[in-house]
């Protein structure tokens, strides 16, 4: 006889349902909190629950899911569950705020940090034993003589010793580096680490027990510097009005990063003053005010930075607060605009070793795009602007409660393009657009033949108002699902996503071109950041945004900068990985390539 009721486990979220037989796999989602996106309400016509059955007994495929069957992608809400089922939920098939989750992945890499913990007992002084403290805890640390010779200490470390060692009873947690001792901690208090994506828009950190390798807390928090500017070149004049005002950027960029420490220590649990080493990956921008260093030469052709090795230093030197000795490490970086996230998604990825030809592509306002072809790894930086950041649009927004995230042409089965459903993020009444729904938006006026391949609109469309440069194309009308007012895509929205995704399709072009290869060569391609994650392939493939390749070469990688410099921060090999992988890196500067602006000319136009 049948079992009653079966389990269906969502990995990688790690959520489990009880359900009867029979039930779709959008119902059991729903009732294990996995919040899939279902833009067509579970009709099988939007494709946006997109799901892979990975193990276990289920109803048989029909018609609408034909097409997206490779691998074992099914449609949830076409699914019946017949038996425990085991299913594996892309990034792209959940709504935005659970995608968080996905992207703290962690990855697989022998834990092997900087710094070393070891468990000291001293004898305490005595009249007749009036040794210094540093040398009592030289001579009892457990180490052959000639390191013990070579043993040198931080000065903060050694401003705690005093006080740890007498209120540890003479028990105290030495942690080197190298052959210093960089802090002195209570026996039982594992050192902390931090690990830094320092994006232009945003900072993602994650705290890390250097004891054990697990990454205690995760935050994400707005780059405090975007009050002087929504991008990189605005940061770098901001910077170059003065002296004054370039200290200031680097000021409001530490003190983020301390505070981002506090709180993330706060809900851990610990004390930022158990930090003791930091890995930080940003663009090249970002790592030089960071280091308080001039920008200017970053912001003229030919864009040379002060440094691109990467580079150590003491934290109280930034003026941070954590442990009195601790440092920080800044990942390399390879040009102006190919910086040390790039590295660190490079690193996370492992695009550097891959056997087949891939391509890795970061998606910003600036997007870094490599190329990995034999040994050859080729990268370039191109402009791509803010327009899937939701600047420049209209209606545009960042990806908030209310924004439209999905949109899909309702009825395309019955050919009526004249419906369109869409999502918005954490079901609340649409206010706006952000970049997904944008990207969305202009595929599925595409797909209704409403866009000529100019961008120009067509009249005659149900859904299009107005005409030449004042027509524009009704998302949401005010009043349904209580949206405050209309959120459209203007036809200068539809050239903002053009000239954001020429940008980037000419890089590819350009880099395959000095490759000498075809499109039709690569066989992955690894779309990460956050934008990355939030966006649905298949409309980027239709906007022509990448080069016509089956959906299954692509891979959404999450917030992969952050999960490179966190491996870099656990591990002194995935150190040595970063800066291998930037001196590999061959930098293509797409403003002295030939045929650039043959090749984004003829990007401008819908496929
Ligand atoms: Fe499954 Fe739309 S919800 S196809």
């Amino acid at each position: 006889m049948a079992k009653e009721e079966y389990a269906v486990d969502f990995s990688p979220l790690g959520r489990r349902a009880l359900v009867g037989r029979g039930m779709t796999l959008l119902e059991a989602a729903h009732q294990a909190g996995v919040r899939l996106n279902a833009v067509c309400g579970g009709a099988g016509i939007c494709g946006a629950c997109r799901v892979r059955v990975v193990a276990g007994e289920v109803s048989p495929a029909v018609d609408a899911e034909a097409g997206i069957m490779a691998d074992g992608f099914r449609l949830a809400c076409q699914v019946r569950v017949l038996g425990d089922v085991r299913v594996d939920v892309p990034p792209e098939s959940i709504t935005a705020p659970q995608r968080v989750q996905i992207e703290g992945r962690e990855s697989v890499v022998d834990f092997d940090p900087v710094v070393r913990v070891l468990d000291v007992t001293t004898d305490p002084p005595s009249l007749s034993d009036p040794r210094a403290d540093s040398e009592r805890l030289r001579q009892s640390l457990p180490m052959a003589d000639d390191e013990r010779m070579k043993l040198t200490f931080d000065r903060g470390a050694l401003s705690q010793l005093p006080v740890v060692l007498r209120k540890g009873g003479w028990h105290v947690r030495v942690v080197m580096k190298g052959a210093e001792v960089i802090a002195v901690l209570p026996v039982g208090v594992a050192p902390l680490g931090l690990a830094v994506d320092v994006g232009t828009t945003k900072l993602a950190a994650y705290l890390v027990d250097l004891e054990s390798g697990e990454t205690l807390a995760a935050m994400g928090v707005m780059n405090p510097q975007i009050a002087y500017g929504d991008d990189v070149i605005a940061r770098i004049a901001s910077a170059m009005a003065g002296e004054a005002q370039g200290l200031e950027l680097h000021r409001v960029l530490v003190e983020g990063l301390d505070g981002l420490a506090g709180d993330l220590c706060v809900q851990a649990g610990r004390d930022r003053g158990d930090v003791v080493e930091a890995v930080l990956a940003g663009n090249t921008c970002m790592q030089h005010l960071a280091l308080g260093l001039p920008v200017s030469s970053l912001g003229l052709a030919p864009y040379v930075p002060v440094l691109s090795e990467s580079y150590d230093l003491k934290a109280r030197d930034l003026g941070a607060h954590w442990a009195p000795g601790a440092s920080v490490h800044f990942l390399p970086s390879v040009a102006g605009f190919v910086g040390a996230d790039h590295v660190a998604m490079i690193l996370a990825t492992a695009i550097h070793q891959s056997a087949e030809i891939t391509l890795g592509l970061d998606i910003g306002t600036n997007t870094e795009i490599i190329l990995a072809a034999g040994d050859r790894l080729l990268s370039c930086s191109c402009a791509s602007g803010p327009a899937f950041e939701g600047a420049h649009i209209r209606d545009g927004m960042r990806a908030a409660p209310g924004a439209v995230e999905r949109v899909r042409l309702g009825s395309g089965a019955t050919g009526d393009f004249s419906i369109v459903e869409y999502q918005t993020i954490e079901d609340a009444p649409p206010v706006g657009i952000c970049g997904s729904g944008l990207i969305d938006g202009v595929a599925v006026m595409l797909r209704a033949g409403v866009l000529r391949e100019n961008g120009a609109m067509r009249s005659g469309h149900p859904r299009v108002r107005g005409s030449g440069r004042m027509a524009e194309f009704l998302l949401v009308p005010a009043g349904e699902r209580e949206a405050p007012r209309d959120v459209a895509i203007t036809r200068k929205d539809v050239q903002e996503v053009q000239l954001a995704k020429a940008a980037i399709r000419a890089g590819i072009e350009a880099l395959l071109e000095n490759a000498g290869l075809d499109a039709g060569r690569i066989e992955r391609v690894v779309v990460a950041g956050a934008f990355g994650t939030y966006l649905d392939v298949d409309s980027a493939l239709a906007i022509g945004m990448f080069p016509p390749l089956s959906r299954d070469r692509f891979v959404q990688a999450g917030n992969a900068a952050g999960t490179g410099s966190r491996m870099a921060l656990v591990s002194r090999r995935c150190r040595e990985a970063a800066r291998d992988i930037a001196s590999r890196i061959v930098y293509v500067e797409l403003t002295m390539h030939p045929r650039f602006v043959e090749l984004y000319a003829k990007a401008l136009a819908f496929p």
